[in-house]
């Protein structure tokens, strides 16, 4: 049987775009069951749409609490039950609760190479610290910000004349290779969690 996975995504969903072609193409044997957002203007409906992927809309703008927020996207999360929930540039730190519904089964894409420049524009703070590699991270999802165990990283070099968006530009390149390859690896059941490793068997 085919793993289901549910994506998340708030925006212009070029990973999410990056995870339907590799299972039009075959490389990824999965059934994504749905993609599921907070923003009603997000590219990544359209891109659903084409792909004939149900659409489950928790509009944030809608709900007068972040609890009541929370409250109504695990319930859609659960409606869907998914083998695995991928975080593919879904922009809202998820609660303690969500987190704790899917553990082991929740994965997220970052802009840059773990543990370092967590949280927002990833890439922007890579340049101003200076550093002379960058990347992204493919990793679990735990309750501390971006920092759950790593499944797969890939690094780019930072070149003399980068902005961000050159950077971020090398880095989404990437990222559309890492993604796909992690949830290949978590749904053939290669990926075991030791602590804060993980290890692909
Ligand atoms: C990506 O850079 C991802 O790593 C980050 O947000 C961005 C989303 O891009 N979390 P897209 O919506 O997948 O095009």
């Amino acid at each position: 049987m085919k793993k289901r996975i549910a994506v998340l995504a708030s925006g212009r969903g070029s990973n999410f775009q990056a995870v339907i072609d590799a299972i039009r193409a075959g490389t990824l044997k999965v059934s994504c069951a749905a993609l599921i957002t907070d923003n009603p203007h997000a590219y990544a409906i359209t891109r659903a749409q084409s792909a004939k992927i149900p659409v489950v809309i928790v509009d944030y703008s809608r709900y007068p609490s972040r609890e009541e927020y929370e409250r109504a996207l695990l319930s859609a999360m659960q409606q869907v039950s998914p083998d695995l929930v991928v975080l593919a540039g879904y922009m809202r730190i998820l609660g303690g609760e969500i987190v704790r519904a899917f553990p082991g089964r929740m994965i997220n894409i970052h802009p840059a190479l773990l543990p370092s420049f967590t949280g927002l524009h990833g890439q922007r703070q890579a340049l101003d610290h200076g550093v002379k590699v960058a990347g992204c991270t493919v990793h679990f999802v735990d309750e501390c910000l971006d920092g759950g165990p790593i499944i797969v990283q890939h690094c780019v070099p930072v070149l003399e004349n980068d902005d961000e968006d050159t950077l971020a530009e090398r880095i989404l390149h990437y990222e559309h290779r890492c993604l796909p390859e992690a949830i290949r690896l978590f749904c053939e059941d290669r990926l075991v969690i030791e602590g804060r490793r993980v290890r692909i068997r």
